[in-house]
């Protein structure tokens, strides 16, 4: 597909500070392009250098790349080590007393973990889950809240070589009763709720539903953690609580020792298809990943308190916030409650108080915080940050620039990180010291990540043209295979034309200067008369209109185009309910994609509602969108949407 057409045109640039290039851990492009020279001329002699430099080895690995069995690589295999000892003991001696978690609870309430009691906690509840039985390779589910007990659960889990898969707080009975099925999981770990803006929300209900559904013979034990002391039914058979389990026990726990290709856990992801893929990681790759990845692009200091605002149900929540910011040592925040609670000033406080310097979060986040008070960030104090960051969808240039400007008062650079469950740790993403920035691209990717534009045939597109975004070389951190699915795995990521490169299913293009412009899913291009579009480019181009706060963009079949454009749109002011009014803006909307991007853009229809249907980890459910526009009765599960009756709304009004 030489022809996707990227219509994106950002002009501005944002040179790194002087101040920040002087202390960045790589400053200055020629440092980066010296990275990136090594990886070239020696590409496993770099890895292997870094593998020994930041992780710590029990036994050190001799064999670095093994692709005789291709596409199911392995890294560093004969090497063996445990990731929990590398996130806890190994900075026992150096720093025992420094903070590593501040957790902050939906109700304000701050408490701090030091490395020596996080050490603790988690050797005590390691030596729990041994007392259950629970030995190395067992699968262990994790559906917890924000909490310092879910991460001691997830180091507990790497401590003892069990794998561990989390399944988000947000998600139904049916989904969680699936992936136990799936990972043939031997015990859930959970809590008898949740406390989400103010209110309880139950999560151990939800358990019990889903081992009820049958099938699930293989968990012989589900331990509870208290946090809301609402009642809950109990099983003596199988339910154990935390505290008690946890209490009996010793705080000292050998760690296991596994080799560096030992799977540290497996994370369910959505696929092109229903049925989702259980995504599963190497110990010692991985590892290596989240640790550069923190050190590079975060620029990662002792003296940083590091804020990723992820759920611990999500990969960003595995690699910066369980095991990226604790292998490095670092201080975090990790937040219980949602960044409305109890105003939109919530995050903005929190930085303030906590003196947050690197703060990592999500673009539809910022959207609907600069929705809702654009102009609260000035009220706090900020000055604490140095650094932020995006991850998860493209952001679009004007939710950069109030970044920029509001949040990180033109002074922080903000790192647009580009990466997937699948990928591990940050793939494309600026090296703040040495990038200059663009609003809207995620920049160049990491020194020793070989990625690339091509097309159908898996041949290199030219610069400006859109094509499919690949990775050509194996990396330390990818995905190691599908769980009981390795066809599956083959097929989704090295289908044959793609020659043996790791196929991301995203589209992009490069810009002159060698940047990645995210033009969105490949399954999410749309193809009107003849002309491909992302998605994306339409929806940054309705969002940069002064009265957009938040647009989706969906295809719909059209007998002449082909496809065509509809778009949800989220205004900044209130939803025009009357229809004259509402073709008004529609219509001045349209005619500023087709200036912004072309007429070929047009929306078609433009839908008005006062959001969007969104899971509560804030991603928009385009699938739903689709189903909308097409006019067709929504028959897929909306469980885990958060506002269900949007999408009534959502429905009838076309413009
Ligand atoms: O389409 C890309 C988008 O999110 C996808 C990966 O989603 P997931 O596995 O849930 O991981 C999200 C957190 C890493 C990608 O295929 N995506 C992620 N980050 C960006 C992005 N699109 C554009 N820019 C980004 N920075």
């Amino acid at each position: 597909m030489p022809n996707i057409e990227s219509t994106l045109n950002e002009t501005r640039v944002f040179n790194p500070a002087a101040e920040f290039v002087k202390q960045a851990n790589v400053s200055g492009m020629a440092t980066y392009q010296t990275m990136c020279a090594a990886a070239e001329q020696d590409y496993t002699g770099y890895w292997a250098k870094l593998a020994r430099e930041y992780v710590q080895w029990k036994k050190p690995f001799t064999k670095v790349l093994d692709e005789s069995d291709a596409p199911f690589f392995k890294w560093f295999e004969d090497g063996e080590l445990n990731v929990s000892y590398n996130c806890l003991d190994r900075h026992l001696a150096t720093q025992a007393e420094k903070t590593a978690i501040i957790f902050e609870a939906d109700d304000g309430k701050v408490s701090h973990v030091s490395y020596r009691e996080l050490h603790g906690r988690v050797s005590q509840f390691a030596n729990g889950l041994k007392s259950r039985g629970i030995r190395k390779g067992d699968r262990v589910i994790i559906y917890m809240p924000m909490s310092v007990e879910a991460v001691v659960a997830m180091q507990a889990c790497a401590r003892i070589g069990a794998i561990h898969s989390v399944v988000f707080g947000g998600f139904s009975s049916k989904s969680l009763h699936e992936r136990i099925i799936d990972a043939r999981a031997v015990a859930v770990i959970t809590a008898d709720g949740q406390m989400r803006g103010g209110k309880v929300m139950p999560l151990k209900p939800a358990v019990d539903e889903a081992l009820s559904f049958g099938g699930c013979e293989t968990v012989h034990s589900v331990i509870v953690y208290r946090r809301t002391g609402a009642r809950v039914h109990w099983n003596d058979a199988t339910n154990i609580w935390w505290h008690e389990l946890f209490n009996s026990q010793a705080s000292h726990c050998e760690p296991e020792w596994v080799s560096a290709e030992h799977p540290l856990f497996i994370l369910y992801t959505s696929g092109s298809t229903g049925k989702p893929k259980g995504v599963q990681h190497s110990s010692g790759g991985y590892l290596l990943g989240a640790m550069v990845s923190m050190q590079w692009v975060f620029d990662y200091k002792a003296s940083d308190i590091f804020w990723c605002t992820a759920d611990v149900g999500w990969v960003t929540g595995h690699t910066y916030v369980a095991y990226g910011p604790l292998a490095m040592g670092g201080t975090q925040v990790i937040f219980e409650g949602v960044p409305t609670y109890p105003d939109a000033g919530r995050f903005w406080k929190m930085i303030q108080d906590h003196q947050v310097t690197t703060f990592y979060t999500a673009p539809t986040a910022i959207r609907s915080l600069i929705k809702l008070g654009g102009d609260l960030p000035k009220q706090y104090d900020l000055s604490s940050l140095r650094l932020l960051g995006s991850v998860g969808e493209p952001i679009n240039p004007e939710a950069w620039m109030w970044y920029y400007n509001t949040v990180g008062q033109a002074r922080c650079p903000i790192v647009d990180t580009w990466w997937q469950t699948e990928t591990g740790c940050h793939m494309i993403a600026p090296l703040p010291g040495a990038m200059p920035l663009k609003p809207g691209t995620c920049t160049l990717p990491l020194p020793g990540i070989m990625a690339a534009i091509v097309n159908e045939a898996g041949d290199e597109v030219h610069d400006q043209h859109g094509g499919f975004l690949v990775i050509k070389r194996p990396f330390p951190s990818q995905i190691r295979a599908i769980w009981g699915d390795p066809e599956r795995y083959k097929q989704s990521y090295f289908p044959a034309e793609m020659r043996g490169a790791y196929l991301a299913g995203d589209s992009a293009r490069r810009d002159e200067d060698g940047y990645f412009w995210i033009m969105g899913r490949i399954d999410d291009v749309l193809n009107v008369s003849g002309h491909r579009l992302g998605t994306m480019e339409i929806e940054s181009a309705l969002a940069s209109n002064p009265l957009v706060a938040e647009a989706a963009v969906v295809g719909k079949p059209h007998d002449i185009k082909g496809e065509a454009v509809v778009a949800f749109v989220v205004l900044k002011g209130a939803r025009p309910e009357d229809p004259t009014k509402a073709k008004e803006i529609a219509d001045a909307l349209r005619n500023w994609v087709a200036k912004e991007i072309g007429p070929i853009a047009k929306p078609d229809e433009i839908r008005f509602g006062e959001n969007l249907p969104k899971t509560r980890s804030g991603k928009i459910m385009r699938r739903l969108l689709r189903a909308l526009a097409k006019g067709e009765e929504i028959t897929q599960d909306i469980s885990t949407l958060e506002n269900p009756a949007i999408l009534e709304q959502l429905k009838n009004t076309v413009s």
